[in-house]
């Protein structure tokens, strides 16, 4: 099969109006289905009236993402107005695993939209993002987890009254703090076992790769990216990738959200998820040994309340 084009999900058709469409015939030649600047009727998606496979450019591949960004923005600011946490839920995380399927900086800045309307609907609609951490899911998957530290941390920042610019560059970096994951073999992120050396040395890497893959960004904060970097290090060094003790107060934060909702949700066959005060308890040890900021700590105990 030539490898110029890829098959669009099916899902997906609704929302390609710039982007052209194409079916494929009998002796494997690509023939123009829906040409550029038009939707495809909706009847005949929801009817299944279109060949069963319709293909996208794969020169098209990111305006198409685009496209699926903007729709699903859309659909996402009604949720939210409709207070439906469970369907907000389902369409964050389709934003997110659309982004996270192709990471470019053209696909990943279109997370800052979907966070101007978290950020700025969470205020009116507190209830509906605090929700999104009991909505339960099938699989534990970093987009899930990503999903719910961001939803945590936009609570920690609207306990601390940071200004909504704050609050959403603190929404991305949670958003994006494992987007180098992306780009690591999932069967190692999903081994059902403690991971070898080499493994986990690998599994370590998605620091740095999350870094330079943030870095080619037009993001203007520099925090997004360093905390890719930073949020697996810790205050007496002994955490990686590079065992640093100075780390952006964002990386703190967000290293210490990103544990508690591990602990919290984890449910890898050999390990549990906890209850959060036993989460907490476990956190606050690593603050005893001084890994963790104490006053961070607190501030993100009293955000759970
Ligand atoms: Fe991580
Ligand atoms: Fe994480």
């Amino acid at each position: 099969m030539p490898t110029d084009y890829i098959q669009a999900r099916n899902s997906h058709l609704h929302f390609y109006q710039s982007i052209p469409l194409y079916h494929r015939n009998n002796d494997g030649r690509f023939i123009l289905y829906k040409p550029a600047g038009g939707n495809m009727a909706d009847i005949r998606i929801d009817q299944g009236r279109h060949p069963e496979k319709l293909y996208i450019k794969k020169t098209d591949k990111l305006a198409g993402i685009r496209e699926v960004q903007t729709a699903f923005n859309l659909k996402l600011k009604e949720e939210i107005r409709n207070q439906t946490p469970e369907r907000v839920k389902d369409t964050i995380m389709t934003i997110v695993e659309e982004t996270f399927n192709e990471p470019r900086s053209s696909s990943i800045e279109g997370l800052s939209k979907t966070m101007d309307i978290l950020v700025s609907d969470y205020t009116k609609e507190s209830n509906v993002i605090r929700n999104l951490l009991f909505v339960s899911h099938n699989d534990y998957t970093t987009v899930l987890h990503s999903v719910n530290v961001m939803a945590l941390v936009i609570g920690f920042a609207t306990h601390e009254n940071y200004s909504l610019a704050d609050k959403k560059v603190l929404g991305l970096g949670a958003l994006l703090h494992d987007v180098g994951k992306a780009k690591i073999d999932s069967k190692i992120l999903t081994a059902p076992r403690e991971l070898t050396d080499d493994e986990y040395d690998t599994m370590k890497a998605h620091t740095t790769i999350g870094y330079q893959v943030l870095n080619k960004c037009k993001f203007a904060d520099p925090d997004i990216k360093l905390t890719a970097l930073q949020h697996h290090e810790k205050l007496d060094g002994s955490g990686y990738p590079e065992g640093i003790k100075k780390i952006t107060e964002m990386a703190q934060v967000i290293g210490i959200v990103d544990c508690y909702e591990a602990l919290t949700n984890d449910d890898r066959p050999y390990r549990t998820a906890m209850e959060p005060f036993k989460a907490l308890t476990i956190i606050k040890d690593d603050v005893m040994a001084a890994k963790f900021s104490r006053r961070i700590f607190e501030k993100f105990c009293y955000s759970l309340i």
